[in-house]
């Protein structure tokens, strides 16, 4: 079958060659807390700090700490590192000019969370300013405001520190505790079932028809299915991580056979960056030990920014030097007349008879207070969204 690629195996190198691990463990680790406790310090939001920690865990392979300034301006204007990478979004870390003039190059600065804990150190070899309007144009295609990745590019600080990170301590996913696995522990679970191929999914809704409509598509090809969604930062009205991971228990429990699929959080903040983000999805999923990577309609995507089918054109340009498969699907829609999920290359009916279904499609319908019909969502899904929904109220 055309899907499969003989050559993928699953011990697919990770990106640049080895996995990085960034987490330092006993005396190293003690003698750095301890040494924290003297240095200059930042604290991390959210963001960064998910940064940090997929640098850490090996996510980010191959970077080994936040981008230098020679790095993010080939990532920003050519969708590579400096050392011919492919790489498709600046992993930075931004603070004010005035928290930067306390920070000198050639130190040491301790990396605290929000919640005062200490999560790690970068030796800063660098600080640099960047052309805000010039990010947002190249990596997000808009320089409008309204976009929530723009929007957060126009927020944060003017200066970015750079170097290699150490993490001391790992940023706590308790609801999650039992999918949260590292790039190292997927690959060792992958080998474990046995699995050569395995397909990643990236999603930051619950799954729908036709999110399930794909990945079966896909499952028929390979060996496994790692549903992988993020549940680092979101907009506002995304529905919260906690009541997707119930919806995705309950899915994969009822309607998915269990010794062909894995649930494992992604902890990354969500960028809405559309097609680049699409590059960043793929190649952080290779790192996780995926062989294959599914991009559908408007992959990453929000409002109207992006065409249906531009994450699928920009990442097909860099297919080959990713390494990892891509397996593009066309809109999928439920089609009344052939009683099934399909998308236009596999039903011959009229339009008329096409069902429609979206994650923003799923969430208006919720906050509306109306039912999901069985063609939207598996019913057992559709309750735990709208218990979820009225627990979060
Ligand atoms: S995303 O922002 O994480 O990409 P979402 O969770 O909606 O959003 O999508 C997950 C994956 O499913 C993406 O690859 C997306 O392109 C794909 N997808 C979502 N809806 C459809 C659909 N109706 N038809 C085909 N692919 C879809």
């Amino acid at each position: 079958m055309s899907l499969i690629n003989e050559k993928a195996q699953s011990t697919i190198q990770p990106h640049g060659g080895s996995l990085i691990n960034r987490e330092v463990h006993g005396a190293a680790r003690e003698q750095l807390l301890k040494e924290a406790e003297t240095l200059a310090s930042i604290t991390l939001n959210p963001w960064s700090l998910s940064d940090l920690e997929l640098i850490a865990i090996g996510g980010f392979s191959p970077l080994t700490g936040f981008m230098n300034e020679s790095d993010y301006s080939k990532v920003v204007e050519d969708v590579h590192l400096e050392n011919g990478l492919v790489w498709s979004i600046p992993i930075t870390l931004p603070v004010t000019t005035e928290q930067s003039q306390n920070l000198n190059v050639g130190s040491r600065v301790a990396l605290y969370g929000e919640d005062g804990v200490l999560y790690g150190v970068i030796d800063l070899e660098e600080k640099y300013t960047y052309d805000k309007q010039k990010e947002a144009q190249l990596v997000y295609v808009t320089t409008d405001v309204d976009h929530p990745g723009v929007k957060k590019v126009y927020e944060k600080g003017d200066v970015y520190l750079a170097g290699p990170i150490y993490l001391l301590n790992r940023p706590k996913h308790d609801e999650f505790v039992d999918y949260h696995l590292d790039p190292k522990e997927t690959r060792q679970l992958f080998a474990d079932l046995g699995w050569q191929t395995v397909v990643g999914f990236q999603t930051r809704n619950p799954v729908h028809r036709a999110h399930e409509y794909i990945q079966k598509a896909a499952l028929e090809a390979v060996d496994g299915l790692l549903l992988n969604p993020l549940v680092g930062e979101t907009k506002a009205d995304d529905i919260p991580a906690s009541v997707r991971m119930d919806s995705y228990k309950v899915i994969l429990e009822n309607y998915y056979p269990e010794n062909r699929t894995r649930l494992v959080i992604y902890p990354a903040a969500m960028r809405y960056a559309g097609p680049r983000e699409a590059i960043l999805h793929a190649t952080v999923r290779k790192n996780y030990g995926c062989t294959h990577f599914i991009v559908g309609r408007d992959h990453a995507g929000v409002g109207d920014y992006y065409g249906t089918y531009e994450a699928q054109e920009l990442i097909s340009k860099y297919e080959a030097e990713l390494g990892i498969q891509i397996l593009k699907f066309e809109h999928a829609f439920y089609c009344k007349t052939c009683e099934n999920m399909a998308t236009a290359k596999t039903c011959p009916h009229d339009a008329s008879e096409h069902l429609h279904l979206s994650g923003t499609k799923v969430r208006e319908k919720l906050k509306n207070g109306e039912s999901l019909p069985k063609e939207f969502s598996r019913p057992e899904v559709a309750q735990v969204l709208i218990n979820g929904l009225k627990e979060q109220k």
